[in-house]
């Protein structure tokens, strides 16, 4: 590294200023590269909150996929009751009087026990004071234990709508 250093006093250094000489002789180039960063950077921030919202779609998908599909109907008294409801409704949902969500624990979430075939779930499994059938019932195949993972794990995140770590700011460009 020292070594490195003697070779390369301050390259960043170097480049920055000569990029500042060539934009303070062009300024059309100086307000076109502003103008660019201006829309990476907001692509950017679209990018990542769509990103962070993804999380709950995914949760959406993995319940519509244990159904047959985004659009299959579900017979049940609920229905496909997750379809239609937002991040904030899905958190507060209650069916037979419980909420289906407890925030920060997923495991200890209504709708995590219906997906394992837990106590009140589990008649067809032999769940020991089980009142209901695992879910999705009606002889639809089990939602596979990593995908009901990913919905625990939103869970236990408290079900984040926001991208936990924001983007920090940075020191702002001198024009
Ligand atoms: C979270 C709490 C939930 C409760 C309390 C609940 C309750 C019930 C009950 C009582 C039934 C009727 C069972 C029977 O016929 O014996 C049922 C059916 C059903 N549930 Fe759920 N359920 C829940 C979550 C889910 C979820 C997350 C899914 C989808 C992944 C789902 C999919 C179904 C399906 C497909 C049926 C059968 C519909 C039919 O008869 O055609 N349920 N549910």
């Amino acid at each position: 590294m020292p070594q490195a250093r003697r070779l390369f006093p301050d390259f960043s250094g170097v480049l920055t200023t000569t990029v500042r000489d060539v934009l303070d002789r062009d300024p059309s180039t100086r307000r076109r590269l502003l103008r660019d960063t201006g829309k990476a950077l907001t692509h950017l921030t679209h990018a990542l909150g769509e990103a962070a919202m993804n999380r709950f779609l995914q949760v959406k998908e993995i319940l519509d996929g244990a159904v047959g599909g985004p659009t299959a109907p579900v017979g049940a008294f609920h229905g496909a009751f997750w379809r239609e409801l937002t991040r904030d409704e899905f958190m507060t949902f209650e069916l037979l009087g419980s909420p289906i969500v407890t925030v920060g624990d997923g495991d200890g979430s209504t709708i995590i026990k219906a997906l394992r075939g837990q106590a009140p779930f589990g008649t067809d499994l032999g769940t020991p004071e089980a009142t209901m059938p695992r879910m999705p019932a009606g002889g639809l195949d089990p939602v596979p234990d990593e995908q009901i993972s990913v919905i625990a794990a939103w869970i236990d995140d408290s079900c984040p709508a926001e991208d936990e770590q924001p983007l920090r700011r940075t020191a702002p460009l001198d024009e």
